[in-house]
């Protein structure tokens, strides 16, 4: 299954009809059975890439294989061995979940009773409560969105692409997702998941890459990438605002590499050699000095501060407004 699920993306490139590149020169390798993350602010060119991968957009220039298919020569075997959980492009507004799940599974090639069979396996999964009772166009976005992704998951296909696959679900039906997600690469399919969610990645995937105007800005491990991020810190919120001087003085005695402050927050950027003596020395020094925490911890970047850092750098294109959450 390892080399039949991988993708290889080489030189891709979308522009559409007006304004700049959407994707810019991407190059991207998937190992098969393997979970990727494209992380991204909005506008990065993620959603592109995934729906030029999944034959429903086509790229200027550039070549892919999708688990040994030639994007351009073979775009009928890319579809046969891909899913796509994406904009609800694949449901009928018209039929009722259920309806819906059943015929999608049908055409993905299960039996009827296989089928039905799946679709009230996830069903109870993804806690698809009345989801025989109405049709698409009558539930709830939130539902939609799982009905969604339960046809995604009908199917076991060799590539699973999963656009903001848990965007707008709430933190139980995320991991169920997850959870999903995870017994599917167990039995060998390759995901790539586009998220906002740097937690997600974090949680869910081998290798991580951040785009950003349609160009790879990192790529990588999220042990990687977060390593590059620096050493571990020592994160202090305090009760008052106004001993953020006393504590700035016990901080600046241990002559630490990095002190960057807040309102109540304060994060020291330890020397990584011994962050456990600095922080006993830290906590001592700070109860002499009669300063109240709400909280203090010792802590490694997160992907998050890999991703706040990169994207925070100064940038040539200021006309969107790009955010992260
Ligand atoms: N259908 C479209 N027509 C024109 N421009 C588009 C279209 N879809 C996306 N774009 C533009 O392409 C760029 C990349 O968008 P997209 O791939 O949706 O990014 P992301 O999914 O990372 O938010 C953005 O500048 C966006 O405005
Ligand atoms: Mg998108």
């Amino acid at each position: 299954m390892t080399a039949s699920g991988s993708i290889v993306i080489e030189g891709l490139r979308k522009r559409y009809e007006h304004g700049r590149p959407a994707v810019d020169g991407l190059d991207l390798v998937v190992p098969g059975g393997t979970v990727h993350a494209l992380l991204g602010p909005n506008g990065a060119g993620k959603t592109t890439t995934v729906r030029i991968l999944a034959t429903l957009l086509a790229p200027d220039s550039g070549h892919v294989l999708v688990a040994g298919a030639n994007l351009r020569t073979h775009p009928h075997l890319v579809r046969e061995r891909i899913g796509l959980c994406g904009q609800h492009a694949a449901l009928d507004h018209r039929l009722t979940g259920r309806e819906n799940l059943h015929m999608l599974g049908r055409l993905a090639g299960l039996s009827r009773a296989a089928a039905r069979e799946r679709t009230g396996e996830l069903a109870e999964r993804l806690r698809l409560a009345d989801f025989a009772g109405k049709t698409v166009a009558d539930m709830s976005g939130g539902m939609a969105r799982r009905i969604d992704l339960a046809a995604a998951f009908l199917a076991r296909p060799r590539v699973l692409f999963l656009d903001e696959p848990t965007t707008g679900l709430d933190p139980v039906a995320r991991l169920d997702v997850w959870e999903l997600v995870g017994e599917l690469v167990a039995a060998g399919t390759t995901v790539l998941l586009t998220t906002q969610h740097l937690d997600e990645a974090e949680r869910l995937a081998d290798a991580v890459s951040v785009l950003r105007d349609g160009r790879l800005i990192a790529n990588g491990t999220p042990g990687e990438l977060k390593r590059q991020a620096g050493g571990p810190r020592l994160e202090i919120v305090l009760r008052h605002p106004d001993q953020r001087r006393p504590v700035l003085s016990v901080l600046e005695t241990l002559a630490l590499p990095g002190i960057t402050t807040g309102d109540r927050a304060i994060v020291a950027h330890l020397a990584a050699t011994d962050p456990l003596a600095l922080l006993g020395t830290a906590v001592r020094a700070l109860a002499s000095a009669g300063v109240e925490v709400e909280e203090l911890a010792l802590r490694r970047p997160s992907l998050e501060d890999v991703f706040v850092a990169m994207t925070s750098e100064p940038r040539k294109h200021r006309q969107e407004e790009r955010s992260f959450t």
